[in-house]
């Protein structure tokens, strides 16, 4: 009997700041293989982050080939790909050759903290946060791109002259696998720039001129769902469609379902990122929260409103590599079970700066209230419980905001701790529900391409697919919640005042 053969795969990439992964998706969108690799970073100087963008094509490039060969399919086999990136990371490469000219600088990177507190002193700060949505905060790609032009020897000339390329991960991805063909990023990272006008849907020239970067290293922005390009045969063997791209929060979006004003996921990965639909409504948060693009379809724009947490994940990962009080993240959970949230000890993770709703991109981590007891397990504790608590900060400036959340929808490699999750409901008072799905990242992305393949017919149908796997609700009442949490909130105030 012949085999038969079926190229109705989607293949969907999710390039995170510490690990590459390739899942293969079948028409059903159920994932039939997964390939993963780990990433390392730098940190070359204080408060520097960075990446080698050699490193992160090499390690996508092997995810992509393992996961289709443990699906035992071919490229031939697969209809399209899908990317979802760790966003803001800016990359500058030679347009001829696609070498980059420096390492990747990292969304965590705060090497432009004196620029962007010029950019606010000068009062440009309005500016940008009424065009982009976003901050003058180093997180955003502008002030790294600027950094980079600056500061690589003849950087800023070979821009002038049409020589180099920027690129979030998505575009340089993208580059990579189109041969150097194609130069593009979809609106949703665009809109992560801070180089990016929210209502026109354009680069915007005020902002190029307000930190010197010239236009014509800008990528084309594209709808997030299309033909971005094919991959070049002579790298993946066949020349398959690249049909969706979005940032990875805005794809867990997506993967969460929610498609609907109102809808909340918060993602546990790296960092923590609270993203809420607000359908075609730009939010001017009055809270420090900021607007950003969901997804752009068919040239029409979903918005959504964020708080980002630059360490959740990375906590835990501190614990276990600079500590050494762990083995594995999972570990966390056995530990922290033998305290409790009433223990004195807080920490206050702030050791790439505080984010949301704070934006104090100098402030440094602390650990407050230890006695001679203290031990692993209260700093188990702690790094959980502060996740936990910045999440509550986040919710509760939405709700400042007149954004009331009914539930909160998780995802990530920490929401496997269910301690964790545990306490999420409990300090943050809300029901908290897990996914059916791992990865929710992976499963958005790939979900839009199978759309542009019109394997379903829009996007209302991945409520359908959507599924809670468990539900976590309050077990301390809104009196404890709310001593525990004005706690937190005096320590924080405390530390960021009292910086040295
Ligand atoms: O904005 C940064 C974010 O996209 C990074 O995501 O998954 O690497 O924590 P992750």
């Amino acid at each position: 009997m012949v085999k038969e053969i079926k190229s109705d795969y989607i293949l969907a990439i999710d390039q995170g700041t510490t690990s590459s992964r390739a899942v293969v998706f079948n028409r059903q969108m159920q994932a039939v293989a997964i390939a993963r690799q780990e990433l390392s970073l730098t940190y070359p100087a204080a408060g520097w982050v960075e990446q080698d963008p050699e490193q992160i094509w090499q390690s996508v490039l092997a995810c992509i080939t393992a996961a289709i060969a443990k699906a035992g399919l071919t490229p031939a086999n697969i209809a399209a790909i899908a990317i979802s990136n760790q966003r803001e990371t800016t990359i500058l490469w030679d347009k001829e050759s696609g070498e980059p000219i420096a390492n990747a600088i990292v969304w965590q990177d705060r090497r432009t903290a004196a620029f962007c507190r010029q950019l606010q002193q000068q009062g440009a700060e309005a500016t940008i946060s009424q065009k982009t949505g976003l901050r003058a905060d180093p997180y955003f790609s502008a002030s790294k791109i600027g950094w980079l032009l600056d500061n690589i020897p003849d950087a800023r000339a070979r821009a002038n002259a049409g020589k180099l390329c920027f690129g979030t991960v998505d575009s340089f991805i993208l580059s990579r696998l189109t041969g150097g063909k194609v130069h593009a990023t979809d609106a949703s990272n665009a809109s992560r720039t801070a180089l990016y006008n929210l209502s026109s849907q354009r680069w915007d020239p005020e902002l190029l001129q307000l930190f010197s970067i010239p236009a014509s290293v800008l990528p084309d922005i594209k709808d997030s769902a299309g033909l971005f390009g094919h991959t070049s045969v002579a790298i993946l063997g066949a020349a398959i469609p690249v049909l969706a791209i979005l940032g990875d929060q805005q794809a867990a979006l997506m993967g969460q379902a929610c498609i609907s004003t109102g809808m909340l996921k918060s993602t546990y990965g790296t960092g923590c990122f609270a993203v809420v639909n607000t359908g075609n409504t730009i939010i001017c948060s009055n809270n420090q929260l900021l607007s950003t693009l969901a997804w752009q379809l068919n040239g029409k724009a979903t918005y959504a409103l964020e708080g980002s947490i630059f360490m959740a994940g990375a906590t835990v990962q501190w614990l276990r590599d600079k500590l050494g009080i762990i083995n594995q993240a999972s570990d966390t959970e056995a530990l922290a079970a033998q305290s409790s949230y009433q223990q004195s000890e807080l920490l206050i993770p702030a050791f790439t700066g505080m984010g949301a709703p704070y934006w104090q991109p100098e402030a440094k981590a602390a650990m407050l209230g230890m006695t001679r007891d203290t031990g692993k397990a209260q700093f188990a504790a702690a790094a959980l419980c502060a996740v936990a608590y910045q999440t509550a900060d986040l919710l509760s400036a939405m709700h400042q905001d007149g954004i009331n959340i009914a539930r909160l929808r998780v995802d990530g490699g920490m929401t496997a701790n269910n301690w964790f999750l545990q306490a999420l409901a409990d300090l943050c008072q809300q029901q908290v529900q897990r996914c059916n799905t791992a990865d929710a990242t992976v499963f958005g992305v790939g979900f839009l391409a199978a759309v542009s393949l019109e394997y379903f017919d829009d996007i209302s149908a991945i409520s359908q697919l959507w599924q809670a796997d468990q539900q976590y609700k309050p077990q301390i009442d809104a009196a404890a919640q709310t001593q525990l949490y004005q706690r937190w909130q005096t320590a924080v105030a405390a530390i960021l005042k009292q910086q040295l």
